[in-house]
C-alpha cells in the first residue's frame, strides 16, 4: 500500500482538481481538431486554468511557500526552505491535437533538494508519486525501475526538439546510434511522464536535452526512488541547471551514456567525459 503522507496527499488532491478541469477541455479540444480555427487559444487557456487550480489548492494548503509555475514563472514565498516546481500540462502538443498523452507534475523542493514528486496522467488515472526515503508509487502499487540488463533488449524513450530555432544536430547524430543498439526508441511527447514511464519499468531508459526544472524534477525523484540512475549528458547531477537527462537502470545507464557520448563525439568535438557514477 502506498504510504499517502500528508504531503503527497496535498499534492495528488490538487493534480486531481486541477486534472478534472484538463479532462473536461480535452473532450472539447477532440471536438475542436475539425474546427477551422483550431484547438489553439482554448488549449492556452485550459492550460492557464489548470496552473491557477495547482496555485490555489497548494497554496491554500502549504502558505508561503515559493512556487515555480510554468506559465507564470517565480514568486518567493516567505518560507525560504520550500518551493513548488510545477507544470500543469506536460505533453502540450499532444493536448492541442488530441492525442491522449499528458500530464501534471508538481515537485516539492526543499532547502534546494527534490523531496517529494508527483506525476498524474488523468486520463489513465494513473498517480505517479514519490518522496525522498520513502519510495516511488502508481496508486497503491511500488514501483521499480526495470530488471533488463542487455542495451539490446532494452526500449529507451526520449524527447526531439522541434522547430527551426532549436538545434537538432545532436539527435540527428544520436538516433541512429540507440535505434541500432536497442529494442526501439519512443518519443512520446511528455518528459515527466517518459520519466515516469522509467520509474515503472515500462521504458528502460530516457534521455533528452534543454528540458526545464518543471519538466524533470518530480520525474527524477520517481527514478531514483523506483532505484534508477539519473544523471546529466556526462554523468553529473546538473539536470535542472542544464536541462541534459539521462535516466536508466543501473545495468544500463553507463552502457546508454556511453553509446550516447560516442555518437556525439563521432558527429562534433567536444562531446561530454565518458560518465562516472560518482559525477
Ligand atoms: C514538453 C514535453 C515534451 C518535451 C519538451 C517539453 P510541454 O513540455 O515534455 O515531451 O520534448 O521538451 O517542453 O511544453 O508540453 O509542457
Ligand atoms: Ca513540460
Ligand atoms: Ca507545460
Amino acid at each position: 500500500m502506498a504510504p499517502r503522507s500528508p504531503l503527497l496527499n496535498v499534492m495528488s488532491n490538487a493534480a486531481l482538481k486541477a486534472a478534472r478541469g484538463l479532462l473536461r477541455d480535452f473532450g472539447e479540444v477532440e471536438q475542436l481538431q475539425v474546427s477551422i480555427k483550431g484547438p489553439g487559444d482554448f488549449v492556452s487557456t485550459a492550460d492557464l486554468k489548470a496552473e491557477r487550480t495547482l496555485k490555489n489548492e497548494l497554496g491554500r494548503a502549504r502558505p508561503g511557500f515559493g512556487m515555480v509555475f510554468e506559465e507564470s514563472g517565480s514568486e518567493p514565498g516567505s518560507d525560504k526552505r520550500h518551493r513548488w516546481i510545477v507544470d500543469p500540462l506536460d505533453g502540450t502538443t499532444n493536448f492541442l491535437h488530441g492525442i491522449p498523452h499528458f500530464a501534471i507534475s508538481i515537485a516539492l523542493e526543499r532547502d534546494g533538494e527534490i523531496v517529494a514528486g508527483v506525476v498524474y496522467d488523468p486520463l489513465r488515472d494513473e498517480m505517479f508519486m514519490a518522496e525522498k526515503g520513502i519510495g516511488a508509487y502508481v496508486n497503491d502499487r511500488r514501483l521499480r525501475v526495470s530488471a533488463r540488463r542487455q542495451l539490446g533488449e532494452a526500449v529507451i524513450g526520449t524527447g526531439m526538439p522541434y522547430g527551426p530555432q532549436r538545434e537538432h544536430g545532436p539527435y540527428l547524430a544520436i538516433l541512429p546510434s540507440v535505434m541500432k543498439a536497442t529494442s526501439g526508441v519512443r518519443r512520446m511527447g511528455a518528459a515527466a511522464l517518459d520519466l515516469a514511464y522509467v520509474a515503472a519499468g515500462r521504458f528502460d531508459g530516457f534521455w533528452e536535452f534543454g528540458l526545464s526544472p518543471w519538466d524533470l524534477a518530480a520525474g527524477w525523484l520517481l527514478v531514483r526512488e523506483a532505484g534508477g540512475y539519473v544523471s546529466d549528458l556526462s554523468g553529473g547531477q546538473s539536470m535542472m541547471a542544464s536541462g541534459d537527462v539521462l535516466a536508466a537502470n543501473d545495468h544500463l545507464h553507463l552502457p546508454l551514456a556511453a553509446l550516447i557520448r560516442e555518437a556525439l563525439r563521432t558527429a562534433r568535438a567536444g562531446a561530454p567525459a565518458i560518465p562516472s557514477r560518482d559525477g
